[in-house]
């Protein structure tokens, strides 16, 4: 008999299909010998990391021969004051993404199901799929959540709904009454995770930040990201705001040290940053405002976005996507989304955004 890891490994496992991240610059520029590529492709800040959070990392670097404290006291000082919570409400992971895998492991798992909209972020069914969950999908509403779909689909066996908003890749979201309506109506047999890992970048009036709720609904689980406003998607810091005793539970499956020294100090330091955050809301929204209206001049669709990124249409995605990578520019097709026609452009800066346009006229001719 030959060894063959395969017929040994979980099932679940086995019929995973990797997460695709977006093309990384340097293999892009290795692979097709350009020098001066953009990569508008991971919803990172074009403004770089929080400057705060340099200097902060800095400081810290002589420290790397001891461990991390696993508790990170001093983060979740800031985070609680931050935040208005208690430091027991919060678990901190290894990206947001870590955080959603926790929640897998604790609460769902075989003859569990879990349930999430379809153009819901991927990570939902990937991570859910590795325990073994059920999963139950749920058709959109105009690419964002049916929220009363979503209510209506959950069965006795459900543990988790995964509600991203705004959701990424459509940048679509849910308004506070809709979303307060749905946690009402929630059977006591089921957690809410409501994925907040855009909220920053949000303007719209009717968009719940969901902290002061989480009293009232202690089903309700928020996770947060210093990946994308703050700028540290590098690092790989993520939280999540709960109950404390819904906190207390993913902390006991958590590894001892998950996040790290860096990550830890760095974040404090951004967290208080205000006016980098206010700098790149500015940017984001003025230049979202220009691409979207580009877009509009060249006869082009695209779903509307509260977010730091547009999913747009054209036709021929994926030979599009590769003539704007001949040209040095990353933008992310969305076929593994089932969206074969939409390609999703995170806004860079503003000659990043003219860069991307001008390839894209090329590319279209
Ligand atoms: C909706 C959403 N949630 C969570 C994440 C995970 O981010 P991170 O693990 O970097 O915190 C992402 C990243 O793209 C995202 O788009």
């Amino acid at each position: 008999m030959t060894f063959d890891p395969i017929t040994l490994a979980q099932p679940s496992i086995v019929s995973l299909t990797p997460y695709q991240p977006g093309k990384p610059l340097r293999e892009l520029e290795r692979e097709y010998g350009i020098e001066d590529a953009v990569k508008l492709a991971s919803n990172e800040n074009p403004l770089g990391p929080s400057p705060a959070a340099v200097q902060a990392i800095k400081a810290a670097v002589t420290e790397l021969n001891r461990y991390p404290e696993g508790n990170a006291p001093d983060l979740k000082m800031a985070l609680a004051q931050h935040h208005g919570v208690t430091m027991d409400q919060l678990v901190l992971g290894n990206g947001s993404n870590e955080i959603l895998e926790l929640l897998v492991r604790v609460f769902a798992g075989q003859g569990r199901s879990v349930v999430f909209s379809r153009y819901a972020f991927a990570v939902y069914p990937l991570v859910s799929l590795a325990v073994g969950a059920t999963l139950i999908e749920v058709p959109d509403q105009r690419w964002g959540h049916d929220l009363e779909a979503m209510r209506a689909a959950i069965t006795d066996d459900t543990r988790l709904v995964f509600i991203a908003n705004p959701n990424n890749p459509t940048g679509t979201w849910s308004k506070a009454d809709e979303l307060r309506r749905f946690m009402r109506s929630l059977p006591t047999h089921v957690i809410a995770v409501v994925d907040q890992a855009y909220i920053e970048y949000v303007q719209e009036e009717e968009y719940p930040d969901c902290i002061d709720w989480l009293q009232a609904f202690p089903q309700l689980v928020l996770t947060r990201t210093f990946s994308k406003i703050y700028g540290l998607a590098g690092l790989r810091l993520g939280y999540s705001l709960s109950s404390a005793q819904l906190a207390d539970l993913l902390n006991r499956a958590r590894q001892p040290f998950n996040t790290n020294y860096l990550a830890q100090i760095a974040a404090v330091a951004a967290l208080g940053d205000d006016e980098f955050v206010v700098r790149s809301v500015e940017l984001n929204q003025r230049e979202g405002r220009r691409v979207c209206a580009a877009l509009t001049e060249r006869g082009i669709s695209y779903i509307p976005s509260v977010a730091n990124f547009v999913s747009f249409q054209v036709e021929q995605a994926a030979v599009i996507c590769e003539k704007l990578l001949q040209q040095g520019v990353i933008v992310r097709p969305m076929a593994g989304y089932k969206m074969p026609e939409y390609l999703r452009l995170t806004y860079g800066l503003s000659t990043e955004n003219s860069r991307f346009l001008r390839a894209l006229d090329q590319a279209l001719l």
